[in-house]
C-alpha cells in the first residue's frame, strides 16, 4: 500500500498488536484501513476521518460502538464478484453435471449411461443484491443459459438484466432453480429469507448464501430442506463463524457447509479496488460512494 500511495505516511500492524504503535503517532492518524477493529483503538485516534474497510460487508462497522457516525466509511468490494461467481457456479454446476453421482459410479467401475447432466438452459436464478458483487454472479449464470433476475431494494430501469424487489419473491420461488444471496446485512436484509418466505418453494431450489449469515432464518431453512420447499442450501456464511461444532448444519444431507471463502481477500486484489479512494485522501478531496449509515451498506 505504503507504495501505491508514498504521499501516505503508510504503517501497518496485526488488530491484536495495535498497542505496539507509537501513541504519538497514533494520535495523528487521519485514515485507517481494516477489517475487525479493536476496541479501545478509535479512542488513540482523535483526528480519524475516514476508516477504509478490508472487505465488502460493512455490518461490522456500522454496527460498531466506538466508531463515531460521522466519520466516512468505504467498501472495498471491486474483486469479489469474479470469486463469488465462481463459488456459486462451481456448486450449481457440481450438482447440474451429477458430479457426485459420477464420481461415485466411477468409483465402482460402472459406466451408467443414464447420468445425463441437467439442462439448466431456461431455469431462473434469482440474485438477492444486486451491486458489483451480484451484478458479477447474474452475468456468470446468465453465461450458464439461466434466466436471471435481480432483487434489489428499489426497482428501476436496468440496459442488461430484469430487476424487481424483494416484494415479488414468493411470486417467483415457486419456479426458482436457483436463489443467491448476496445482499449485506441490514435491518431491511435480516431475516429476510424466512418460513414465510420458503413456503413458496419448490424441491428443486438450490439456496446459495454468499451475503451474510443472518439474512436467513437457519430453522426456518432446515424446515423447509425436511418438507421439499428448498432441495440444497450451499452455506458460506452464518450467523456465527466459525460454524459451530453443535450446528446441526454440518450433518443436513441437503446442507453444503463452506468457511467463508467465496470471496477471499488478498493484498493484489484488495489494493487496487482502494486506489482511488488512497488517491482522493492523498490530496484532501472527499472520498466517494461511502457507506450510508442509515441504510447499512
Ligand atoms: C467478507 O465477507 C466481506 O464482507 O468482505
Amino acid at each position: 500500500m505504503k507504495d501505491a500511495e508514498p504521499r501516505l505516511d503508510i504503517r501497518g500492524a496485526h488488530p491484536r498488536e495495535w498497542e505496539s504503535l507509537d501513541p504519538d503517532w497514533l494520535a495523528e492518524v487521519e485514515a485507517l484501513f481494516c477489517w475487525s477493529l479493536p476496541k479501545g483503538l478509535i479512542a488513540r485516534m482523535p483526528k480519524l476521518g475516514w476508516v477504509q474497510n478490508s472487505g465488502a460487508g460493512m455490518d461490522h462497522l456500522v454496527a460498531h460502538p466506538e466508531l463515531p457516525g460521522d466519520i466516512p466509511i468505504s467498501r472495498a468490494d471491486g474483486h469479489f464478484g469474479f470469486w463469488m461467481a465462481r463459488y456459486v457456479c462451481g456448486h450449481l454446476l457440481s450438482e447440474a453435471q451429477r458430479l457426485e453421482e459420477c464420481a461415485e459410479a466411477q468409483s465402482r467401475a460402472r459406466w451408467d449411461p443414464k447420468l445425463i447432466p441437467e439442462d439448466l438452459g431456461g431455469k431462473l436464478a434469482l440474485v438477492l443484491g444486486f451491486g458489483r458483487i451480484g451484478r458479477q454472479i447474474g452475468r456468470a449464470l446468465r453465461e450458464l443459459g439461466m434466466d436471471v433476475i435481480g432483487i434489489v431494494r428499489n426497482s428501476r430501469e436496468d440496459a442488461e438484466f430484469q430487476l424487481a424487489t424483494s416484494a415479488k419473491l414468493p411470486g417467483f420461488l415457486p419456479e426458482t432453480r436457483c436463489l443467491v444471496l448476496a445482499a449485506p446485512s441490514t435491518k431491511e436484509t435480516r431475516g429476510i429469507v424466512n418460513a414465510g418466505l420458503l413456503q413458496h418453494g419448490n424441491s428443486k431450489l438450490t439456496l446459495i448464501n454468499v451475503g451474510r449469515g443472518d439474512l436467513m432464518r437457519v430453522e426456518d431453512l432446515m424446515a423447509a430442506l425436511d418438507a421439499g420447499n428448498v432441495g440444497r442450501a450451499v452455506l458460506d456464511v452464518f450467523s456465527e463463524e466459525p460454524l459451530p461444532a453443535a450446528s446441526p448444519l454440518w450433518h443436513h444431507a441437503k446442507v453444503a457447509v463452506t468457511p467463508h471463502h467465496s470471496g477471499p481477500s488478498t493484498p493484489k486484489d484488495l489494493i487496487p479496488d482502494i486506489l482511488d479512494n488512497l488517491r482522493c485522501f492523498a490530496e484532501g478531496r472527499p472520498i466517494e460512494g461511502t457507506v450510508d449509515r442509515l441504510r447499512e451498506y
